[in-house]
């Protein structure tokens, strides 16, 4: 791997709260290293297209604080094949870029991972996705704020729920893994949490709402995952209490993108400026193909190839606290 002059940044996937920020680390410590930065805008594609940008340490000031990517993100079918990774590959070279920095979730590293074998081209990858759904790192950017704007908005249902006596089915983001519902349905003191990791049916959730009822409960909050495996949406799950439970005055709320946007979280901030310190100096060491992460607290990395295979497990500890709290 030839002396590394120049460092090029770019974010895929679903934007989360902290990319910001951490594109700023990236951009800061290449200034630190007297090194050049480039931002790729619109990730993959706009790599193909060659769609870069100069930047320097002011370049990213004021930005540590706003949420989404101002380098954009976008899917892209062109870097599936190997034509189109060849382009990119030109592309970087023309700009003599020699590795890059990729801020995205599974689907960004595994592309990022291909490339770099193809090419043999320096790749570090930071986790950005507010589903924290990646193994080999406790949090990944942005989940941290998702929890706390999902909790504000929660809370603020709660009001309106125990005004009226009503049953509120709450859908939240996650893709398929149940992180955000579980922890927003502790937070949020919710009387049911349903998520995919743990599918424990209808019977069990009408018999949990009946005993909300008759311990006096007035009103409810149930937390649904996106992928809770129940085989109904939140949707069908409000007809289907109506049908049983007729005493439920029930409506839904679907969150939907609003989990993604935000200021990130001083935490978040922290995280993304940590890990661009570690994913640039990593690559000056000639390292390459690797994840930075937290891990027991600690800036860690982790191989690319581990990142994609892993699976993020579910808080066992949580779930029972969950059951307990719900008494
Ligand atoms: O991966 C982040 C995420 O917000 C998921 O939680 C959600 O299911 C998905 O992206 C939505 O994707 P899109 O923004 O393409 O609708």
């Amino acid at each position: 791997m030839g002396e590394i002059k120049k460092i090029g940044v770019m974010t895929s996937g679903g934007d989360s709260p902290g990319m910001n920020a951490a594109i700023r680390a990236v951009v800061r410590t290449c200034a630190y290293h007297k090194i050049a930065c480039a931002g790729i805008y619109r990730g993959f594609q706009g790599m193909i297209e060659g769609d870069f940008i100069d930047l320097d340490a002011r370049s990213v000031k004021g930005i540590i604080n706003k949420g989404g990517t101002f380098l954009k993100s976008a899917r892209s079918t062109d870097f599936m094949t190997k034509e189109g990774r060849q382009k990119a590959y030109d592309a970087l070279k023309a700009a003599e870029i020699d590795a890059i920095v990729t801020i995205g979730g599974d689907g960004t590293f595994t592309g990022a991972l291909k490339f770099s074998q193809e090419f043999g081209f320096p790749v570090m990858g930071i986790p950005g996705t507010i589903d924290n759904d990646i193994a080999g790192t406790s949090h990944t950017l942005g989940y941290d704020t998702a929890l706390n704007t999902v909790v504000e908005v929660i809370d603020k249902i709660r009001d309106t729920a125990s005004s009226h006596n009503r049953l509120f089915f709450i859908e939240v983001m996650g893709r398929d893994v149940g992180h955000i519902a579980l922890n927003v349905g502790v937070g949020a003191g919710a009387e049911e949490i349903l998520i995919p990791e743990e599918n424990l049916g209808l019977d069990r959730l009408l018999e949990s709402l009946r005993r909300s009822k008759e311990s006096g409960k007035s009103s409810s909050i149930v937390v649904v995952a996106e992928g809770d495996k129940t085989g109904k949406n939140v949707f069908e799950l409000k007809d289907y209490v109506n049908e049983h439970l007729p005493e439920y005055d029930v409506r839904v709320s679907v969150l939907g993108h609003m989990q993604r946007g935000g200021s990130p979280s001083c935490f978040d901030r922290v995280f993304a400026s940590r890990m661009g310190v570690k994913a640039v100096e990593s690559l000056l060491k000639g390292k390459s193909n690797l994840m930075v992460g937290l891990l027991n607290d600690k800036i860690a990395v982790t191989p690319l190839e581990k990142a994609i295979k892993g699976q993020s497990k579910i808080n066992k500890e949580l779930i029972r606290v969950s059951d307990i709290m719900t008494t």
